[in-house]
């Protein structure tokens, strides 16, 4: 009979998780086995025999009990380890890399000087292999002499990736919230407003409006602005033309959920699936930039995922102090599964679901 911590794949996949989009660390594969040793040091060992009946359950439950302090232990380690990991250099580089990022905003407005430079250099690095560039310098002169590679090069740092009903076990969450704020404004006749920022293609505002149909709600009671700083993923994201395969993967798992066969929002159409003109009338979409623009007022419910990771922690605090401002008093903030809210955010805010990254205005 042997013995095995079965919290440990449980913690690997925590870790992995949690790594998945922060390209702005270094994550090779020594960092990772550092920050796995180091998280395994600190969340106390469960060891159950291999061959006990209840193995699989008792794995389970030792999952469940310890997952805030995974939670800490993780993002502990991250930093940690990636503080010592950092690279160092080179002068010139750093130059011309600040003058490419002054240059961009000089001609298109757009300002990525408080994002992260380490997953900036690593989208630039795309551009500059495609246009066969070894250096910014050069790189900078195709810029000046061709002005469709801005469009290229600000496709590539915007990074528009996105799903439908991303990390399920949020939308049934978000379901609920919304149900119960649209039953508690329904005797005032008012509408509960959700804002999902920096929407990309519109996956996002897409399913809230989806939730919303499958909680019996329609748009009389359910306002969704989506914005986003990109004018081509709004394009798209209004067209609501979407590749089948884009779909296939959460069919199941939404109706396992939510009881809900999403298929019934669109029609094939070739390749395509385009969504339901109803589903489409239910989402205002607008250009925004959180850097910049003027915050839309009165939100019940801001969805702002997978965008925290590419802002520096002081853009971070300035773009959640804005969030806090236009939140109605109870409102609620869900950021990405893999993000993490800043600890001073956490005076304003009050964990309502750790797990999946919803936060309630406090006051
Ligand atoms: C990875 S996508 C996230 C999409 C969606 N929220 C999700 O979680 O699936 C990041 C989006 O942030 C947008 N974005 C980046 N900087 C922005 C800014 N300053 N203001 C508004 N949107 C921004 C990008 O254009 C991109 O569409």
């Amino acid at each position: 009979m042997s013995k095995k911590n079965v919290l440990e794949d449980f913690l690997k996949d925590y870790l992995d998780r949690s790594l998945r989009l922060r390209f702005d660390i270094c994550t090779c594969v020594d960092c990772r086995a550092r920050m796995t040793e180091l998280i395994l040091k600190r969340v106390p060992a469960v060891f159950v025999d291999t061959d006990d009946p209840d193995y699989e359950s008792k794995k389970n439950a030792a999952a469940k009990d310890n997952i805030r302090r995974t939670f800490d232990a993780t993002n502990k380690v991250i930093e940690e380890v990636s503080l010592s990991g950092a690279h160092a250099g080179d002068a010139d580089k750093e130059k011309a890399f600040d003058d490419l990022i002054e240059r961009i905003k000089e001609t298109r407005g757009i300002d990525f000087s408080s994002y992260h430079r380490g997953i900036l250099k690593r989208r630039l690095a795309l551009r500059l292999a495609a246009t066969k560039c070894d250096s910014y310098v050069k790189y900078l002169k195709v810029l000046a002499g061709d002005p469709h590679e801005y469009d290229r090069l600000f496709d590539e740092l915007t990074i528009n990736v996105s799903e439908f009903f991303r990390d399920l076990e949020m939308w049934e969450k978000l379901k609920n919230i919304i149900g119960r704020l649209a039953a508690d404004k329904k005797g005032r006749d008012q509408a509960v407003t959700v804002w999902s920022a920096a929407c990309a293609g519109g996956e996002e505002p897409y399913s809230i409006a989806m939730t919303t149909r499958i909680s019996g709600l329609g748009s009389a009671q359910v306002k969704i602005l989506a914005t986003d700083i990109d004018r081509q993923a709004i394009k798209a994201a209004m067209a609501g033309v979407y590749k089948s395969e884009k779909l296939i993967k959460v069919i199941s798992k939404v109706r396992a959920l939510m009881g809900c066969d999403i298929r019934d929002y669109f029609s094939p159409c070739g390749q395509d699936l385009h969504l339901a003109a109803d589903i489409k009338a239910m989402v205002d979409f607008q250009w925004h930039d959180l850097v910049t623009s003027e915050y839309p007022t009165n939100s019940d419910i801001i969805l702002c995922r997978n965008v925290f990771i590419y802002f520096t922690k002081p853009l971070q605090e300035r773009v959640l102090d804005r969030f806090y401002r236009v939140l109605n008093n109870n409102g609620f903030l869900i950021i990405g599964k893999s993000e993490t809210l800043a600890p001073e955010a956490r005076v304003v805010f009050r964990e309502f679901d750790i797990e999946n990254k919803i936060y309630q205005k406090i006051g």
